[in-house]
């Protein structure tokens, strides 16, 4: 008898079907639910296509009519971070989790929740709101009042390019805050009567006394050590030392370890402390 090579193998184990678990919840604030979906397994599929499938028949796996399941994505290339969920326990973009690799781990089932530290919005879209919030607190930008001609840039040294370069790669995706320790869920829900920008405001001020977080400091960084960002390093620094800052750090190195773009966040933290260190100990020998 001739035994069959790896990928004839490989080609009869491929399933006929899919089954999909999926914590659905339907409004913010509301109970979450499980629910099993099956859909027909194609090659080369990714999550977004399996929930492609999912939303199309709107069927769970013993037929009942369902609303569709919601999820966010933008980009398909693991560039804009929109579509990150916890899939099989791993917080992860769901573009760029292929379905043939996730079933060699798990051939029983695909297991799909929304990310654990942000609102939900709806079934596995969640509101990203506070990540960006926290980019505000440390002005991760370069401050351009215009663009017109203002000649030829700063020069940028090889070994600050190379240091810095990694940072700049960050998409805002979450996966570092979903496994921080430190960084705890803040969901506030809408009081009656209460208009959008007072919603927006309470929000903003809970979002300011909570840990900043991995990618913000991170950023912070990345834009001190700009010639043009390095205008604001103070404020920045005043930031990273306020309340929920880089003190809240409990150096567990989660961060790092699920970081899909393998920002060196430990590093950042590291470089973090120690200007946050010399920052402060030149305004007490300034005063
Ligand atoms: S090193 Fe700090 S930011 Fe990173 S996971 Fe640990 S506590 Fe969170
Ligand atoms: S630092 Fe990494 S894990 Fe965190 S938001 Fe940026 S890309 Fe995502
Ligand atoms: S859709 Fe943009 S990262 Fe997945």
């Amino acid at each position: 008898m001739i035994a069959a090579t790896p990928e004839v193998a490989k080609e009869r184990r491929k399933p006929q079907k899919i089954n999909v678990r999926i914590l659905r919840q339907d409004a913010p604030g509301k109970p979450q639910y499980w629910e099993r979906h099956q859909v027909d397994y194609e090659p080369d599929m990714n999550v977004i296509s399996v929930l492609q499938k999912v939303a199309a028949q709107s069927k769970t796996s013993d037929g009942t009519k369902v609303a569709p399941v919601s999820w966010d994505c933008g980009c398909l290339e693991e560039v804009c971070g929109s579509c990150t969920m916890v899939i099989n326990g791993r917080v992860r973009q769901s573009c760029s989790a292929l379905v043939d690799r996730l079933l060699e781990q798990s051939p029983e089932e695909i297991e799909l929740r929304p990310m654990n530290k942000f609102p939900v919005v709806r079934d596995l879209m969640v509101d990203r709101s506070r990540l960006f919030r926290a980019l505000q607190r440390v002005k991760a930008w370069v401050p351009v009042d215009g663009y017109y001609d203002m000649g030829a840039g700063p020069r940028i040294s090889r070994e600050e390019q190379e240091r810095d370069y990694p940072l700049s790669q960050c998409m805002s995706c979450g996966c570092c805050l979903d496994a921080c320790p430190q960084f705890n869920k803040i969901e506030l829900q809408r009081q009656p009567n209460e208009s959008d920008d007072d919603v927006k405001k309470r929000r903003n001020e809970a979002y300011d006394e909570g840990f900043v977080g991995p990618h913000a400091i991170s950023q912070a960084m990345l834009f001190n050590s700009h010639p043009v960002g390095k205008n604001m390093a103070d404020e920045r620094l005043e930031a990273l030392m306020a309340p929920g800052g880089i003190q809240a750090c409990g150096n567990a190195q989660n961060c790092v370890a699920v970081c899909p773009k393998q920002i060196p966040l430990t590093t950042s933290i590291a470089r973090a402390g120690r200007a946050v260190t010399v920052y402060a100990l030149k305004k007490i020998f300034d005063r």
